[in-house]
């Protein structure tokens, strides 16, 4: 009976301490890009209807210890900072690499259905592949694989079915993948294989495709890419246009670190 109990009321204090990170980092984004200080996440909290559609999901198999969510803050920073610059920046186009069980994915197709504007495209590679692809290789957060997460499983299994309409998934490696979109992507989030040559591909994927577009890298210091990136040694890309914010997370032991950029033109 303990455990559970001690379990609960750590879950509940750092769901208050990514509330505060996250509402810090929201701040830090409007300051740096010159935008109103909307915060967005204050109606979203309130929406019952979102946190109870991921729970009945999460029930519906047993990959998750956790059972239930109480609130979007028991999620990560990373996931309730897109919701709100989904909602700040109103993209028409969404461009994701990286899906697993579709928790990121379910945040940006809500911020998109409250927006009443927008589609979102996601590249994953189906986990019955990932021997094919990976081999032994270690991927995923922290070059993990999820062994939890089994052969037979979709992509985004946890999506809410009711935010499904405005979504397309496509299998396949991005480097297979995102030459043959052809439409304009106005946020572009990494969050697939963290090697430094897909990282760089897949932003300069993304940047050919629309020099204007918003990215965001997860586990962006997991190789030197984006310092790259944004050094002023790069003449290739270094542009004083550009500016960056980080992304703080709160881990299971109640560490901050800073864990993705957002990188966009001011
Ligand atoms: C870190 S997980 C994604 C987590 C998810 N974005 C979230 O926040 O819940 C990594 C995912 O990237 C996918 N992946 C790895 N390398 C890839 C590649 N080259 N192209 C497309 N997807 C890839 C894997 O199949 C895996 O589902």
């Amino acid at each position: 009976m303990i455990k559970p109990l001690v379990m609960n009321i750590k879950d509940k204090f750092r769901a208050r301490l990514v509330k505060e990170y996250l509402y810090s980092n929201i701040y830090m984004y409007c300051k740096k890009f010159y935008r109103p200080n909307r915060n967005f996440l204050i109606p979203f909290e309130k929406d019952k209807k979102f946190i109870s559609k991921i729970n009945e999901k999460v029930n519906s198999n047993n990959f998750f210890t956790k059972r239930k969510f109480e609130s979007i803050y028991e999620l990560s920073i990373y996931r309730n900072f897109i919701y709100n610059y989904i909602r700040d920046a109103k993209p028409s186009l969404v461009l994701e690499t990286g899906v697993l069980h579709g928790l990121t994915t379910s945040w940006i197709l809500k911020a998109l259905l409250d927006n009443k504007k927008g589609k979102l495209i996601s590249v994953d590679i189906k986990r019955a592949d990932w021997k094919k692809y990976f081999g032994n290789k270690k991927m995923g957060p922290g070059y993990e694989p999820d062994l939890k997460f089994p052969n037979y499983e979709a992509s985004g299994w946890i999506v809410p079915d009711y935010l499904k309409k405005n979504w397309k998934l496509i299998y396949g490696p991005s480097k297979k993948i995102l030459p043959k979109i052809n439409k304009k992507v106005d946020l572009f989030i990494h969050d697939s294989d963290h090697s430094y040559s897909n990282v760089k591909y897949e932003i300069n994927w993304a940047l050919k495709n629309n020099p204007n577009t918003s990215i965001i890298i997860d586990n962006y210091d997991m190789n030197s890419y984006s310092f790259e990136f944004l050094s002023k040694k790069n003449k290739d890309y270094y542009n004083p246009k550009y500016n960056y914010c980080l992304i703080n997370e709160v881990n299971e032991d109640l560490k901050y670190y800073d864990s993705a950029i957002l990188i966009k033109k001011i």
